[in-house]
């Protein structure tokens, strides 16, 4: 154990991070081992990752000093924030400076900052094709990241830029399954046009962020881009059609309705699916499956995932 490079893992009792941290629990003879970063030790889950032998300890991102303290004496750390659980650019933005910070300063030799593009980039705020969100975004959970990156690279912590993908798990958790319209027929909504839409098992981030860190200094000052599979609505409707042996349809609507649908952050995802749609060349484009699948060679396509969720997914 005193000889393993200790990655420290923030959002480990969560989807990304729960993946790198199993990643690197289930192979015992590999040179890393876990530390779980939580904000409260005795959870259930982080007793679990305890029982497994893992190190947890406690520490808030939103706080440094509990950060610098779980950071110190580690090879590494995977770096996310958490913008659903408050909506706010601004807080995110502060969270990855302090992470940012806190590495640098304890030494850090190695950090995966899970990220998205910028997508200010691609549709200025004085681009009307979609509305401008919180003053000065367009898509803000994508935006507050890509924003972020620079004070990786200010701080001067080796860094890895991870560009992940929507997680098909949404599926699951996020209202996003197939659900009865007012035809009575089963189907799944998104305003991406015949678009194909970059999606990835969460699971499987973590595992290829593991496949980054087993790769030593390679990906160190690069931006890594990853997907299980780029489908789109049609295919995936068919996917589910055959997983669940009921006709399940696309609906294709367009990204103003999905803006409108009420729900928290509406609004961001009709953006977000917009810039996806409109941009598929480069989005999809950069995130090959191919590639992720050398980091994760048991990445998961849409096929498996379903077949291996199946009874998880909740279906009118
Ligand atoms: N949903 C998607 O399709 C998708 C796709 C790409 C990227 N993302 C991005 O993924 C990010 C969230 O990652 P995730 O899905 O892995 O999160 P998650 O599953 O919601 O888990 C977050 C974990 O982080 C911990 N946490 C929350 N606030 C914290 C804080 N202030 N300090 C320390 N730990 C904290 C919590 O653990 P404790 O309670 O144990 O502290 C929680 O278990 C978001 O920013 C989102 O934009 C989402």
């Amino acid at each position: 154990m005193a000889d393993k490079k200790v990655i420290a893992v923030v959002g480990a009792t969560g989807a990304q991070g729960g993946g790198l941290a199993r990643a690197i629990l289930n192979d015992p003879n590999g040179s890393f081992a876990a530390r779980i970063i939580t904000r409260d030790v005795n959870s259930p889950k982080a007793k679990e990752f305890a029982k497994l032998g893992a190190e947890v300890v406690a520490a808030d991102v939103d706080d440094t000093e509990s950060l610098k303290k779980a950071f110190a004496g580690a090879y590494g750390a995977y770096c996310v924030t958490f913008f659903w659980a408050h909506f706010s650019p601004e807080k995110e933005n502060a969270e990855a400076r302090s992470m940012a910070e806190t590495a640098k300063a304890v030494g850090l030799r190695h950090v995966i900052w899970s990220t998205l593009e910028d997508t200010r980039k691609w549709v200025p705020i004085s681009d009307d094709r979609m509305p401008t969100l919180q003053g000065k975004y367009k898509v803000p959970h994508f935006d507050s990241k890509g924003e972020s990156d620079h004070l990786f690279t200010d701080s001067g912590v080796p860094t890895t830029f991870l560009l992940t993908s929507f997680y098909w798990d949404n599926f699951i958790h996020f209202g996003m399954g197939p659900k009865k319209g007012p035809d009575g027929k089963l189907g799944i909504t998104f305003p991406m046009g015949d678009k194909k839409l970059p999606g990835i098992a969460a699971e499987d981030i973590g595992k290829c962020a593991y496949g980054i860190f087993k790769k030593g200094d390679e990906f160190i000052g690069k931006t890594v881009a990853i997907s299980g599979e780029n489908l789109t609505g049609a295919q995936m409707a068919a996917a589910f059609s055959e997983a669940f042996g009921k006709d399940v349809q696309y609906n294709s609507v367009p990204p103003e309705v999905y803006r409108s649908f009420g729900f928290p952050g509406a609004d961001d995802l009709g953006n977000m699916f917009q810039f996806k749609r409109d941009f598929e060349d480069y989005f999809s484009g950069i995130r090959k499956p191919e590639f992720a699948r050398t980091l994760n060679p048991a990445l998961q396509n849409f096929k498996t995932w379903l077949t291996n969720n199946k009874s998880a997914i909740p279906m009118e």
